[in-house]
């Protein structure tokens, strides 16, 4: 599995996301992807699988060190006390002593940022998560975080496709070495069906999917975390490795609207604030 490396992060550049999957058909769909090579499963709170998660890498039978595991404190607690209890919720729940990468998930409009880095840095320090991060941090929150309190954020999470324009927020992460996870890669199913995706894809022996994931895993610093419940797309998600696009298709998907957001609920923050 290749993986993105920047600075002593390393993560493999392709993931399984959880979300929407709980109980027995997330744990199967961990088990799978992982037998089939996957090693990055991504997961939070706010999801309600950590139990099936941590059920599904214990019964693949892979070491845990050979797995990197995200999970991401719920946007509701980011009080110090509470992400102290809910990583270690999350460490019970998955099964594990360490998280590889723990995130502030949906940044809050109105909490005190500094200190629940602060709080991350000091879960750090104790070992329980190897790096720390952001979900959906805009460019005012990294500028916070990084400039203002130091906070050693090696990672932001972010919805990327080909039908969003992320440039000011990826602008500064590649300025500052912070590597991108793309969540809702697939823009959560839509480009499966995508026709001037598909037309790329005839070149390659490749679908839609494969070419939409194909132009993200083509990028310096990217990594991306599809959810498949189905083994037959995971297969496909992996085999999008192999994929590569040339010139004249990132032409033709540069040309592409890029105006779809997929994912903004109520406690969004202002996405381009001081972007
Ligand atoms: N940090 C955040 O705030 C945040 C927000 C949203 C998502 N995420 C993370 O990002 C992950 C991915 O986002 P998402 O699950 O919303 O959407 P997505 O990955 O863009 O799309 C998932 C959908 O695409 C389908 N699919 C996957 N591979 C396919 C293929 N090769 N061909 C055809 N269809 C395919 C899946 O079907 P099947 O499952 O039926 O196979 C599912 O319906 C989440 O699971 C979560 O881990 C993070």
């Amino acid at each position: 599995m290749e993986v993105v490396s920047r600075d002593g992060f390393r993560v493999p550049r392709l993931g399984l996301g959880t979300y929407r999957m709980t109980g027995a058909g997330c744990q199967g769909a961990v088990e799978s992807a992982l037998g089939l090579g996957y090693r990055h499963i991504d997961t939070a709170q706010m999801y309600g699988n950590q139990d099936a998660v941590g059920a599904g890498l214990a019964a693949s039978g892979v070491a845990r060190a050979e797995v990197h595991l995200t999970s991401k404190c719920h946007h509701e607690i980011q009080t110090p006390d509470r992400i102290r209890a809910a990583c270690a919720e999350s460490l019970r729940l998955l099964r594990t002593d360490y998280l590889d990468l723990y995130l502030l998930h949906w940044p809050r409009p109105g909490s005190d940022l500094p200190a629940a880095l602060e709080t991350m840095m000091a879960l750090r320090a104790a070992g329980m998560v190897r790096q720390i991060g952001l979900a959906n941090g805009t460019v005012a929150h990294l500028r916070q975080a990084i400039d203002e309190v130091r906070a050693p954020i090696v990672c932001n999470q972010i919805e990327y496709h080909v039908l969003i324009d992320q440039t000011p927020v990826l602008s500064w992460m590649r300025g500052h070495g912070v590597v991108v996870v793309a969540h809702v890669p697939l823009a959560q199913g839509r480009l499966a069906e995508h026709a001037a995706l598909a037309a790329i894809g005839r070149r390659y022996d490749a679908d839609a999917a494969q070419v939409a994931l194909a132009w993200l895993l083509d990028q310096p610093d990217v990594a991306v975390i599809p959810k498949a419940a189905r083994p037959g797309s995971q297969v496909a998600n992996l085999e999008a490795m192999r994929v590569r696009l040339d010139d004249f298709d990132r032409a033709a998907i540069a040309a592409l609207p890029k105006t779809l957001r997929c994912v903004n609920p109520p406690f969004a923050p202002m996405w381009d604030a001081a972007g």
